[in-house]
């Protein structure tokens, strides 16, 4: 049997979250009854930063909502069924976004975009008309397009703030830290990576060379390291072998990067974290969305920083993912145009 110091350090609110004084914060889980969905809500249940959650499905989030609200932490749970979006949405500082089909075997994520467009689509409206302050973060891929989808119906209705529409990239990131751990023997503590661009495949750039571990790792060691950044998601999907794609680890990695919006929505100073917005750094090759190192502050996006030193390979490699980042990115805005 564990003893007690033992379970207390393996409490996903001490693993996993950081908190400082918590205030009133609801958050809403669209997409609440899926993979990602159900322990993501079940991960948020336990953040303390979390005051509400109301969580919202086309299908079985009243189920879950009685499930989740067993657990004994503070917040006060809610579920609602498909037409009862306005009611989840009410006051919501904090949409998390994860509905919509995943990959199977053999696709890309680029494949998922005909049905999930329109499902993050008429979700950004609806939070457009009910929560125009909230700050979104879209797990829903293909990322690179359904991030510019979401900023563009917000922009349509009037109500777009570059600050608080976030793509969650973090799973590439959580990624990155435990397979450079596992290659180096260390602790993923000590191995954090900035992986910055987008989240398919070439656009995903991690930054090893900023990386006290990851600089030492070179040649085939290298080139093995960031295929597998890359094509984590394809090692899930063909594990699954059509049962679909990442859930748990997506799910803590949705919990973690919520947790980081929530501590700087908290006043914490010093959150800074990889994810996907609206961003100034290629603008002028006309790629208005990147991932690189935000700062999160009360108002969501505090500050976008520079993507700094970078080496030759990580030169190459943001060549490679530049061109079909923009692709992604312009098809989204096209599906809203
Ligand atoms: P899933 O099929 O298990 O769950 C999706 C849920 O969305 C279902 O419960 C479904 O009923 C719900 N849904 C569908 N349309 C909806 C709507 N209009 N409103 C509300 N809910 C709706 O899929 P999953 O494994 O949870 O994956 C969900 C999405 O997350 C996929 O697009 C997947 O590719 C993506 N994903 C992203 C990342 C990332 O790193 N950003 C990682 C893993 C998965
Ligand atoms: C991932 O990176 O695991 C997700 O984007 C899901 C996928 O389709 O690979």
């Amino acid at each position: 049997m564990l003893s007690r110091s033992a379970l207390r350090t393996l409490t996903p609110s001490s693993r996993l979250f950081s908190s400082s004084a918590p205030r009133q914060t609801k958050v809403a889980v669209l997409g609440a009854g899926g993979g990602i969905g159900q322990p993501l809500s079940l991960l948020l249940k336990s953040d303390p930063l979390v005051t509400s959650l109301s969580l919202y499905d086309i299908r079985g989030a009243p189920g879950v909502a009685a499930d989740v609200s067993h657990v004994d932490t503070g917040s006060e749970v809610n579920g609602y069924a498909a037409d009862h979006l306005d009611e989840a949405l009410q006051g919501a500082k904090v949409i998390v976004i994860p509905a919509g089909v995943p990959r199977k075997p053999g696709m890309t994520r680029d494949d998922l975009f005909n049905t999930n467009a329109s499902i993050v689509r008429d979700l950004a409206a609806a939070v457009a008309r009910v929560a125009p302050d909230a700050n979104i973060l879209v797990i829903s891929n293909p990322v690179n397009s359904t991030v510019p989808i979401v900023a563009a119906t917000l922009e349509k209705a009037g109500v777009f703030d570059p600050k608080r529409v976030f793509g969650v990239t973090t799973l590439d990131v959580v990624r990155a830290a435990r397979f450079l751990a596992g290659i180096s023997n260390a602790s993923p503590n000590d191995t954090p990576v900035t992986v910055i661009g987008g989240h398919s495949g070439a656009t995903i750039v991690p930054l090893l060379s900023q990386s006290s571990y990851g600089k030492g790792v070179t040649g085939d060691a290298y080139a093995a390291l960031v295929n597998r950044i890359q094509f984590g998601g394809d090692e899930v999907v063909k594990a699954k072998d059509g049962a679909g794609s990442a859930t748990l680890s997506m799910a803590y990695a949705g919990a973690k990067f919520a947790n980081a919006v929530l501590r700087g929505l908290n006043g914490e100073k010093g959150v800074v974290t990889p994810t996907f917005v609206k961003s100034p750094l290629f603008a002028d090759k006309g790629i208005d969305f990147f991932s690189s190192n935000v700062e999160l502050g009360v108002n969501g996006v505090e500050k976008i920083h520079p993507i700094g030193q970078i080496s030759a390979e990580e030169e190459k490699l943001l060549e490679a993912c530049l061109p079909e980042l923009k692709k992604n990115i312009e098809k989204g805005k096209a599906f809203v145009a």
